[in-house]
């Protein structure tokens, strides 16, 4: 189609084709030559109502090692701030030739409406509490590349569930892919209507990670949270966090990954970031490779929205 909005929209093989085109490009992200011309003559434009380093960062990487003309544009720098609206940004964007507006917003279902108003492909890095979809196919993209496949295997995610866009998007992506998918956290950040969607709810962290082929960690989202919301800080790292006594609890050959920032210390422990299990780092080289593959699917789609080779 000609946005990507989030993974509960696209199918299997959809998701599956695009983590394929990301094996080629990680071969560019990781090789002392980052220049192609996949994406010469596009205008790619990052806009973001919310703070970014990775997604922001990559996004821009990827434009850049494609040949692409790149641009951010933030609101509290920008013409927002004097009170313009979403449309009328998304608009004068367009308006300006851009191919792509890659967008993060804080409210649930904004790129779906800008997408609706503009010529350009819109990627959604990050909307509200609903979806992250680029961060979950870098995610499974990792979890592809370490354990070859990701039907059957059993995905457990650990953390702030309630906040996480991540937690959706990969349980859309996962559970469409064939992963037996749990959550778990404080009863206070775990939605009521989480099982309908398919996955299992743990009340303790050990039960949730117990024989787990792949453990995520969510960070503790306090800027969504409510004043005075249960649990503390302190009390989450004593409930919840995970440390190497807990990993063990994990198959032995469990990967762990983590969206990230992390709060080291509260939701892995310092020696987990760093440990032979984790796939953090990777993630992020994994996060240019696939965000690289989605910039030229989509700007390949023909007058039907099919992809031309
Ligand atoms: N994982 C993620 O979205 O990180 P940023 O907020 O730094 O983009």
């Amino acid at each position: 189609s000609k946005d990507l909005l989030g993974l509960r929209d696209i199918s299997a093989e959809e998701i599956q084709y695009i983590l394929d085109t990301a094996k080629t490009m990680k071969y560019i992200v990781t090789s002392n030559n980052k220049k192609t011309a996949h994406l010469q003559g596009k205008s790619i434009i990052t806009l973001f109502y919310e703070n970014s380093t990775r997604t922001r960062l990559s996004f821009e990487l990827a434009s850049k090692y494609m040949g692409a003309s790149a641009a951010n544009i933030s609101a509290s720098s920008s013409s927002v701030s004097k009170g313009e609206t979403l449309l009328d940004t998304g608009k004068t964007i367009d308006m300006m030739g851009s191919d792509i507006i890659i967008m993060r917003h804080p409210m649930s279902g904004a790129p779906h409406l800008l997408a609706k108003n503009v010529r350009s492909s819109v990627i959604n890095a990050g909307d509200g509490m609903n979806e992250h979809p680029t961060q979950a196919l870098l995610d499974m993209f990792t979890i592809l590349d370490k354990k070859g496949t990701i039907k059957g295997l059993k995905v457990s995610i650990v953390g702030d569930i309630l906040h996480s866009r991540v937690a959706r998007s990969n349980i859309w992506g996962l559970t469409k892919l064939g992963a037996e998918v749990s959550v778990s956290g404080p009863a206070t950040l775990i939605p009521r209507d989480i099982e309908m969607l398919g996955v299992k709810v743990y009340s303790t962290v050990q039960e949730a990670i117990l024989d787990a082929d792949v453990v995520i960690g969510l960070r503790i989202q306090l800027e969504r949270q409510k004043k005075g919301l249960f649990p503390t800080i302190r009390e989450y790292s004593r409930f919840f966090g995970i440390d190497d006594k807990r990993l063990k609890l994990a198959r032995e050959d469990a990967v762990v990954l983590h969206p990230g920032p992390v709060n080291r210390g509260v939701e892995l422990s310092s020696s987990v970031i760093d440990g032979e299990q984790s796939y953090i780092n990777e993630q992020v080289t994994n996060g240019v490779a696939v965000r690289m593959a989605l910039l030229y699917l989509l700007t390949r789609r023909g007058s039907n929205n099919e992809i031309v080779d």
